[in-house]
């Protein structure tokens, strides 16, 4: 079994040695010695520190690399749209099999590689695209098959979990916390596919689309990032009892018509600290799965680096390999639901909102006919002295559920109010409060 692998960068240096490693053991599971036929970089000369490999084997020319007839299974960990895009397509069309960790690329245009992948006889696996080392696209696309996931929300931005974990732990601002992260390697030196929720938006899609058999793109997906949420907001959750989660939320419901529908966002969240998500700490991943008959499940683990990620690979390397010996291949996409994707505003989600007030007479009841304009539910209502003296009072409204768009024009109005000096926080709440 001969294998091409593109990228040898964090994960694919590891995906080499753990083809070295393990080379005894991949054998025997495969029922082949499994062999690298070539690796496609951008730098040939590029040090790569102590590498169990034949230096003649790195190559500039990935696409020849990719073609050549000698090539069985082709494993990308380059990343990015295009070539990969190109390159996988045109693995897939030839009839290879193929291994890849780009979630970027699937929840792009993943419809392009599925489409690839039908023409051709080969494998398309990506367990590693999305939470690193946590075996979990796997189970929805097989384990779960026979049943009816309902919703899936999970803590899938190990950057971003580290950071909102420190600001909890600590005190500190977002700016600290990133620079925090930074030093200690959990940050890139340009943070804003994970500050501003790009990555955990492409795993929302690609969890989406396995979850729903629907597909789902990265433009389908509500994205807003962890930069707005300030130490005060972390304050006001604990004195609630909460944390506060970058979480992806992919939920089954119905339109405004009544059809069924899916929502899929990206959002930071209060969660309330019994809820399983809550105790995700540091830069780790968790993933709450619930479906009909399997009730709640949860997976947990490194959802990045080097080694856990190419635990995944290797995974999918092993599986796609026995099944080209096998002479069989495993079943194709299951996008036959093609439910519609329902835009934000009709989301149902819960509001936390802290307003500085007058301290008058007829402020609540003035406060509460904007939430009863919107037909937004009250579910409790805190009141104490001003903080910081910008308002005479602290109001805080914790909502019932309701489409996003009332509550955000409920937030809106709430702002043009003149007893309301300021809304000091307004935080999306998930789990029971
Ligand atoms: N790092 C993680 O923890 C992690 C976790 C989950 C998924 N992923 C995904 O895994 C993939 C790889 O990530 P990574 O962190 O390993 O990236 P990386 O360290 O930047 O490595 C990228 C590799 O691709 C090569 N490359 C880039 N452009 C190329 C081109 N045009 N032609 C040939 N080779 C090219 C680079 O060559 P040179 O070595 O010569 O520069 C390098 O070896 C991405 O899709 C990423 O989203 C990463």
């Amino acid at each position: 079994m001969r294998l091409a692998l593109l990228g040898c960068g964090t994960v694919g240096a590891e995906v080499v040695r753990l083809l070295h490693e393990q080379s005894a053991d991949l054998a025997a599971r495969i029922g082949a010695p499994l062999e690298i036929a070539g690796i496609a970089v951008r730098r040939i000369g590029r040090d790569r520190g102590e590498l169990p490999i034949d230096p003649a084997l790195f190559t500039t020319d990935a696409l020849g690399l990719i073609k050549r007839d000698d090539v069985d299974v082709v494993v990308e960990v380059v990343g990015g749209i295009e070539p990969a895009r190109s390159w996988l397509v045109e693995a897939l069309r030839a009839g290879k099999s193929v291994v890849t960790a780009n979630k970027a690329l699937l929840a792009e245009d993943g419809g392009a590689l599925h489409d690839a992948a039908a023409e051709g006889d080969g494998d398309l696996y990506y367990e590693a695209s999305v939470a690193g080392a946590i075996p979990l696209l796997r189970p929805l696309r097989e384990s779960l098959h026979g049943d009816r996931i309902t919703r899936v929300t999970g803590i899938v931005n190990g950057t971003t979990n580290f950071i909102l974990s420190a600001m909890h732990a600590t005190g500190a601002g977002f700016a600290e916390a990133l620079e925090e992260a930074t030093e200690l390697g959990y940050a890139e030196a340009d943070p804003t596919a994970d500050v501003e929720g790009f990555d955990a938006a492409a795993k929302a899609a690609i969890l989406a689309s396995l979850a729903f058999h629907t597909r789902v793109g990265a433009a389908d997906v509500h994205r807003e990032g962890i930069t707005e949420v300030t130490a005060a907001d972390v304050a006001s959750a604990k004195a609630m009892g909460c944390t506060i989660k970058l979480l992806c939320i992919a939920a089954r419901g119905t339109d405004g018509q009544g059809r069924e529908a899916v929502s899929v966002r990206v959002h930071p969240a209060m969660i309330p600290l019994t809820h399983p998500l809550a105790s995700v700490g540091d830069a780790f991943n968790a993933v709450f799965v619930e479906a009909d008959a399997a009730g709640q499940l949860m997976f947990y683990g490194r959802g990045a680096g080097g080694a856990p990620t190419a635990s995944a690979v290797l995974g999918d390397v092993v599986a796609v390999a026995r099944n080209r010996l096998a002479g069989v291949r495993s079943a194709s996409e299951s996008a036959y639901a093609a439910l519609p994707v329902r835009p934000m505003g009709e989301a149902l989600t819960r509001y936390h909102i802290s307003l500085d007030v007058a301290d008058r007479p007829g402020v609540l009841e003035a406060v509460a006919g904007v939430f009863a304009r919107h037909d937004v539910s009250i579910a409790t209502v805190r009141q104490g002295p001003a903080d910081g003296g910008k308002g005479d009072a602290v109001l805080v409204i914790v909502t019932h559920v309701a489409p996003d768009a009332a509550l955000a024009a409920t937030v809106g109005e709430l702002r043009g109010l003149d007893i309301v000096r300021s809304v000091a926080s307004v935080l999306r709440v998930e789990g029971g409060l």
